[in-house]
């Protein structure tokens, strides 16, 4: 049995990693989180008391991360600021977290000697065109589009960094658009249902051409233990689930699985720099790891993904009036 410390893991897919350690390991997990607008202690309800311990603080805070990589036996760091939106709004923040606060998990990983996981995304290679046969691969160049991507991007080298230079144990994953339980109201899934159940048209941006990479929350989590047990010092894994889906494909059937007419949304504002495609070839992670994805059929994940956001109003609630006053100031 292990200690994990989990960065981040009030958010949306570190507390499904969480939740997934709990059902899957024996260890024990330390979620540090700064319980920023995106994180929820509420994400974490049900869980053992004696297996699952919320820290709230923030992972660019030295003495607090000391603290907290002297008492683990590995660590997992999801948390950053995630949302392409805010950073075009603010990229301040993206700097702080994504930059600083890693560059400082960093450095405690170095001085304590634990094995560190990085967290990252399929941004940071840039898009594909919509005809373009070539999927990422670990060895696409980085050409990150957005302030937000761009600091992870900006993460992933300082990684790599403190492997070559000082050792550290790390790995790193880089996933592409992930769906599921426990997302923020933010973003286009969980933003599309929840309108719909309040009787708001969905908004689409620009003409819905734009294709994500969809993947289960859960098949993300197990991917990412798979590779913090087994994964080679170094390396980098893509994680992606063969879900390619253009975003008018998407909102058409979210509405028409909720009961309403599959044209019954508003096409609105294009988001500035917004990247075309992204695709994953997770050929590596499954070849050399034997990962698999559970979740295979996109449309029975977003049923269920759907009907959680029904039965779990009281989760989103709160944060929808706010989110949606953002989007409206920007036109989307
Ligand atoms: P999220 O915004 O839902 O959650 C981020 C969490 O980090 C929140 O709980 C927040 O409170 C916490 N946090 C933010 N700043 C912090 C700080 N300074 N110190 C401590 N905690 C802080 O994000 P998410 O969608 O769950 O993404 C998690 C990670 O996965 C990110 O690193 C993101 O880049 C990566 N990722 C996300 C996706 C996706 O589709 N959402 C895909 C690939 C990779
Ligand atoms: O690819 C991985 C990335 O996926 C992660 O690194 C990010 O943290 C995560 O937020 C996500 O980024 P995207 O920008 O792809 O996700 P978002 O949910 O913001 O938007 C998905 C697509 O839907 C994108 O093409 C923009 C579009 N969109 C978004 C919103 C919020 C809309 O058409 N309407 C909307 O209301």
């Amino acid at each position: 049995m292990s200690r994990i410390l989990v960065t981040g893991g009030a958010g949306f897919i570190g507390s499904n990693f969480v939740h997934h350690l709990v059902e899957h390991t024996d260890h024990t997990i330390t979620v540090l989180d700064k319980l920023t607008y995106a994180g929820n202690r509420a994400s974490l309800d049900g869980l053992p008391a004696d297996r699952v311990t919320l820290v709230e603080g923030d992972i660019a805070d030295a003495e607090i991360v000391d603290d907290l990589f002297a008492d683990a036996d590995a660590v997992v760091h999801y948390a950053a600021e995630s949302h392409n939106d805010n950073s075009l709004n603010d990229p301040r923040p993206f700097l702080d977290t994504n930059i600083i606060g890693t560059y400082t998990l960093l450095e405690a990983a170095r001085r304590r000697k634990v094995r560190f996981h990085h967290i990252s995304t399929d941004e940071v290679y840039g898009d594909l065109e919509l005809d373009d046969p070539a999927r990422f691969t670990e060895s696409t160049p980085y050409n990150p589009s957005s302030p937000y991507s761009s600091t992870k991007a900006g993460s992933d080298l300082l990684v790599r960094a403190w492997v070559r230079s000082f050792g550290v144990e790390a790995t790193l994953s880089n996933c592409s658009n992930n769906y599921g339980p426990y997302q923020h109201v933010e973003k286009f899934i969980p933003r599309q249902i929840t309108n719909v159940i309040r009787g708001i048209r969905p908004k689409l941006y620009g003409a819905g051409q734009n294709v994500r990479d969809w993947i289960h929350a859960d098949d993300h989590s197990s991917a990412v233990l798979r590779i913090l047990e087994s994964g080679r010092i170094g390396e980098t894994y893509l994680i992606g689930a063969d879900g390619e889906k253009n975003n008018k494909d998407v909102v058409e059937l979210i509405l028409s699985l909720m009961g309403e007419a599959p044209d019954a949304y508003d096409h609105v504002t294009d988001r500035a720099g917004h990247d075309l495609r992204y695709a994953i070839d997770s050929t590596k992670l499954r070849t050399e790891l034997g990962w698999q994805p559970r979740y295979r059929d996109f449309e029975s994940g977003l049923r269920e993904t759907i009907q959680w956001y029904r039965d779990n109003e009281a989760w989103w609630a709160a944060d929808k009036d706010g989110v949606e006053a953002f989007y409206a100031a920007r036109g989307q």
